[in-house]
């Protein structure tokens, strides 16, 4: 990993901060204040009545059939990454971020699959993820979770929740009541049209030539104090490959996280950030796709070239907070970062107070640096 990053680093508290990086602690602190205050908002946590984030927790734990201590409420099979970015001089002119800035810019980070088992097999898996910190020397990181999904399948938190809802199974069955996901579906024609893109596209055949998309809309802050609302996306260098459903089933339990360690032995792995305008008129809403012809812009490239186990790699002990945004990336008026980050807080919070059990992708299949 990167000299500079602490392996297995718990996140420090604000006085460690202040003592290491004044300007990143005053950062995180403002970050989290605007979260709590905006998610305080969104997700009602100032009427004790209306949905919080122990709610959602709670409610995703039920419907996964209990939590798997010490793993991430959702997201849980999951191996660590490092590598680095450098930014374009496209993307400079759009952010004013440091880390669009030009320098090389040590990441760390983690590629998971979504389900909250994580010991579920891969080929059971359809959605994966890349969350990644990018840690510019002298000046706020940037931290984020993106999906390789089409949008998301919702555009509010009250919606997200409903639906985890809607899929917990019946005690009595053990399976999903079809008439509450019916019930769900009729009223949100967005999920209808979000599950026809899922079975539409093609799953990439590994992590390392899958396209992750921020599927939420944030501020770009240019220089100039310009704001252009963008959806940004990790694209994959690695020409694309799928497999059939039957290849994905006759391979082993973790296949993802070996071909990924297998393909970074061989050498580095590449992404080119790009970054999808909107237009005026455009919804700001997860689950609505903007249409084809948005410029884009090239913000930087991402290098991959270092993959190792959870147990001792340094994802471990990181809640990849979307709101975690350096000055040059602000929130917009998407509800759901931030009630993304408010529950990703109380899952954070939960795991770090349990033990936990080693996880599927083990140390011994972890690669080395190429
Ligand atoms: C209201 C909507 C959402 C809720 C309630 C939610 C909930 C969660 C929770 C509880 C975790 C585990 C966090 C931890 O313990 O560190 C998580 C992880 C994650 N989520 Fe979400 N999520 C939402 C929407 C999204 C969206 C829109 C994306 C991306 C497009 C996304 C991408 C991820 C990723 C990549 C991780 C794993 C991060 C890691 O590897 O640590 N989520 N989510």
């Amino acid at each position: 990993m990167p000299g500079d990053v602490d392996r297995n680093a718990p996140t420090p508290d604000t006085a460690t901060l202040l003592k290491r990086n004044p300007v990143q602690a005053l950062t995180i602190a403002v970050v989290l204040a605007a979260t709590a205050g905006a998610f305080a908002y969104v997700g009602g946590f100032v009427t004790p009545h209306r949905l919080g984030a122990n709610h959602f927790v709670d409610a995703m734990q039920t419907a996964a059939g209990g939590p798997h201590a010490g793993f991430r409420r959702a997201h849980a099979k999951g191996i660590c990454i490092a590598g680095s970015f450098v930014g374009a001089a496209p993307g400079r002119a759009i952010s004013k971020a440091a880390v669009f800035g030009g320098a090389i810019v040590p990441v760390t980070g983690r590629f998971a699959e979504a389900a909250p088992d994580p010991f579920a097999k891969d080929s059971s898996e359809a959605v994966r993820s890349m969350a990644l910190r990018l840690q510019p020397a002298g000046a706020p990181e940037w931290r984020m979770a993106i999906n390789d999904t089409p949008g998301l399948h919702v555009s509010t938190p009250q919606a997200f929740y409903d639906n985890v809802v809607a899929s917990t199974p019946d005690p009595a069955t053990g399976k999903p009541d079809p008439a509450k996901m019916q019930a769900f579906l009729a009223q949100h024609p967005e999920t209808v049209a979000f599950l026809a893109r899922m079975k539409a596209r093609k799953l990439a055949s590994g992590f390392f030539d899958d396209t992750y998309n921020s599927v939420d809309g944030f501020l770009f802050v240019a220089p100039d104090g310009t704001k252009r609302l963008v959806r940004w996306s990790m694209e994959a260098e690695e020409p694309f490959a799928t497999l059939t459903p039957a290849e994905r089933d006759a391979k082993p339990a973790n296949y993802m996280f070996d071909d990924l360690l297998a393909r970074v032995r061989r050498g580095p792995v590449k992404w080119r950030l790009v970054a999808t305008l909107a237009q005026p008129g455009d919804p700001n809403r997860a689950a609505e796709v903007w249409p084809a012809d948005r410029p884009r812009v090239v913000m930087g490239e991402l290098t991959i070239d270092h993959v190792e186990s959870e147990a001792t790699g340094n994802c471990q002990d990181v809640n990849f907070d979307p709101l975690a945004l350096p000055p040059g990336i602000a929130p917009s008026d998407d509800p759901i970062p931030f009630a993304r980050s408010a529950v990703y807080s109380v899952s954070f919070r939960r795991r770090s107070g349990e033990h936990k059990p080693p996880s599927a992708v083990a140390n011994q299949s972890a690669g080395a640096r190429s």
